[in-house]
């Protein structure tokens, strides 16, 4: 149940009182959010509480009764009677919830609302908080969604996911749809309990199969069980299907035979799901076709898609990781895949089709523990966008390493692109605010599997609540969304709140420490595995992932007067801080300059003692992982106490391997001793 657990609260018997006796629903469809809401707010009250709520269902009037949860949308609910006087105005999705009054009122603006509000109203009562609140909360983007990227098979019988840590597909198999999708209706549970309003269920690598009718099947089979919850369903495209299942001999968006067989698949998909969300689209990337093949823009790849889609009100996500792996080479100095995003979109803002949402990954390269901002998001002012984040920890220690993500994500929501040099957040950017779109908003890329943990680990849960969390309210401190987390997921005891804090927040700062310093990117195994450290894949492969590390200097100039050119991409206050070597942030130094070991950072320390020093320091903290964990035996259930300490334990050593891995290899190549004098003695 992830953060749904509704444990008894210890304090159960002494609210008794100022609890509701009764919960009145406004719809009594059993597959609406409404119905789902009041079920939801009956089973968590006598699951947290120990206390039976009875359930009715009306659309009429509303008897007066104080100890009624009235549970429904504003519609609903003025419809049967109900005043609104006083309710503000709400957006799409949003809700207000009302604990201060007479009867508790949980209404949406619309049905999903409803039970996001009824989630938030569990959230409080779960925490012990019974406070007489009255307020309205609405989402600060519409789109808030979970791309998994599970195969139709390659796992055995069962379906892969592609960097998912937490076991295989919850949704297909055997080369189909899951016949039993238990699971795919507990994760969307999960997921409405956070506000994320769509999933799309394959891998951005698609298949064609998907677009035949025994999938698609399948799929509304899906759409069926996320339905209750609020979540729909949306897939992503291989570009090339009409051609791949031999129905076509073209892929071409241009031609006339390839738009109508698209508009013919799309009717065919919301004939059987007609609340269906949209598409994902990965195109001309990583080998996968896509619009260029044909010299076409990709806006006239994006639009194919769009205008299928616009009758029924979906939309496209086309993704901005646009680049050739094929065609990098490190001998040129000026070669950046980098550079790619920016330049494979260059000129096409303003020719996508309103329901087209450019996703673009938070960095230019690829999920590195540290990277700028993606300079992307400051060129799109008349096209939509929406923030990828990856929730699975690909780079990040694969759920083997705790690493909270939040405090990353927030150095690239709140960082100010100054477009046109006016304040221009990315995070108002995504929701439609600075540009005045109407679309726009939040990717995560979750890859739960059918591990008990969903994830794979019990912490890493802690980055899937807090995804949810931010794509609602970028502005919420990750801290305090990790706060609700704990007790939510444990309990309020001070010590397991403050162990699990401390421990948390520092784990982003500790495994930047031990993996890849000054913005030299995550120095892991890159053409694989992307797991444990080897510095030496990342260079003299295509892949353009460079540090360029040589015996004297290491770094990827990227300026614009001797180098690749990335720091132009920015808006120009932004680009003249990174062009400069002095405002250069030493945490992205070796993203932005090539230099010699031995400069000097602005902390006064030179780069390779950095490195030394970072390493001993990330290692020695991942250390105290495991005692400081050990504090918390007897104050949680046995199973999660010694399952964790497994991985924080396995985290500690490997956070050695890590360091000395690391640090060796930069001695070899450098030959400068570590000024402690630990480096050369391994
Ligand atoms: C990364 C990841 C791939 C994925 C790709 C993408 O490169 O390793 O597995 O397909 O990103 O986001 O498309």
């Amino acid at each position: 149940n992830g953060w749904l657990r509704y444990a008894r609260l210890p304090s159960a018997e002494t609210l008794h009182s100022e609890l509701p006796v009764h919960v009145l629903v406004l719809n009594s469809t059993e597959t609406s959010p409404v119905y789902t809401a009041g079920s939801e707010v009956a089973q968590g009250i006598g699951s947290i509480f120990g206390k039976k709520c009875s359930v009715g269902y009306s659309s009429g009037y509303i008897p007066p009764d104080n100890a009624t949860v009235i549970v429904g949308t504003i519609k609903q609910y003025a419809s049967s009677g109900g005043l609104i006087n006083g309710i503000p105005e709400l957006e799409a999705d949003g809700f207000w919830l009302n604990i201060s009054g007479s009867e508790v009122q949980i209404l949406g603006q619309n049905e999903r609302g409803t039970l996001y509000g009824a989630f938030e109203y569990l959230s409080l009562l779960a925490q012990g908080n019974t406070s007489q609140i009255a307020y309205a909360s609405n989402p600060d983007a519409p789109i808030r969604w979970i791309n998994q990227w599970d195969n139709l098979q390659g796992g055995g019988t069962h379906g892969s996911v592609e960097r998912g840590y937490g076991g295989p597909s919850i949704f297909f198999e055997n080369g189909t749809v899951k016949s039993n999708l238990t699971r795919a209706a507990q994760y969307a549970r999960l997921l409405a309990s956070i506000g994320i309003n769509a999933v799309v269920v394959n891998n951005v690598n698609a298949n064609e199969s998907m677009l035949t009718a025994p999938i698609m099947d399948g799929l509304k089979r899906i759409a069926d069980v996320f339905r209750p919850y609020g979540v729909q369903l949306g897939i992503s495209l291989y570009f090339a299907s009409p051609q791949a299942l031999g129905e076509l001999d073209t892929f071409d968006p241009l031609d006339g035979a390839v738009i109508e067989w698209w508009h013919n698949r799309t009717d065919q998909i919301y004939k059987r799901i007609p609340d269906f969300a949209g598409y994902l689209v990965k195109a001309n990337s990583e080998g996968q076709p896509g619009p260029l093949t044909y010299n076409r823009t990709l806006a006239e790849g994006a639009n194919l898609f769009a205008r299928a889609l616009q009758p029924y009100g979906g939309v496209v996500m086309f993704r901005a990781f646009v680049y050739d792996s094929q065609n990098l080479n490190e001998s040129y100095w000026k070669d950046d895949r980098a550079n790619a995003a920016v330049q494979f979109f260059n000129g096409l803002d303003g020719q996508f089709e309103d329901n087209v949402v450019i996703q673009v990954k938070y960095g230019p390269i690829d999920f590195q523990v540290r990277e700028p901002t993606s300079p992307l998001f400051a060129h799109l002012q008349q096209t939509s966008s929406a923030i990828e984040l990856e929730i699975t920890q690909e780079y990040l220690g694969q759920q083997c390493h705790l690493v909270y993500l939040p405090p990353l994500w927030k150095t690239v929501l709140d960082f100010d692109m100054r477009v046109d040099s006016q304040p221009s957040l990315v995070r108002g950017i995504v929701s439609g605010q600075r540009f005045n779109r109407t679309l726009g908003g939040y990717a995560g890329v979750a890859n739960v599997g059918t591990n008990q943990t969903w994830l794979g680990s019990h912490l890493a849960m802690s980055n899937l609540y807090a995804f949810g969390r931010l794509a609602w309210n970028p502005r919420l401190d990750p801290a305090s969304i990790l706060q609700d987390w704990i007790r939510l997921t444990f309990n309020s005891d001070p010590t397991v709140l403050d162990t699990i804090t401390s421990m948390s927040m520092e784990s982003w700062p500790t495994y930047e420490n031990y993996t890849g310093n000054l913005g030299i990117q995550t120095l892991t195994d890159i053409l694989y595995a992307h797991y444990g450290p080897n510095p030496a894949s990342q260079d003299n492969n295509p892949w353009g992932q460079w540090t360029r590390a040589d015996a004297n200097s290491i770094g990827m100039d990227r300026t614009v007067w001797n180098g690749t050119g990335f720091a132009g991409q920015y808006p120009p206050q932004v680009a003249v801080m990174y062009e400069n070597i002095s405002t250069t942030p030493d945490d992205l130094l070796l993203w932005f300059h090539h230099v010699p070991y031995t400069q000097h950072l602005q902390s006064g320390q030179t780069v390779i003692q950095h490195f030394y020093d970072a390493h001993y320091a990330g290692a020695a903290n991942a250390q105290t992982f495991p005692s400081r964990w050990a504090t918390l035996k007897s104050k949680i259930d046995d199973q999660r106490y010694e399952e964790v300490l497994f991985r924080l334990t396995y985290q500690a050593g490997h956070s050695i391997v890590w360091r000395d891995a690391i640090n060796n290899f930069y001695f070899n190549l450098s030959n400068v001793p570590d000024q402690a004098g630990r480096v050369e003695n391994h």
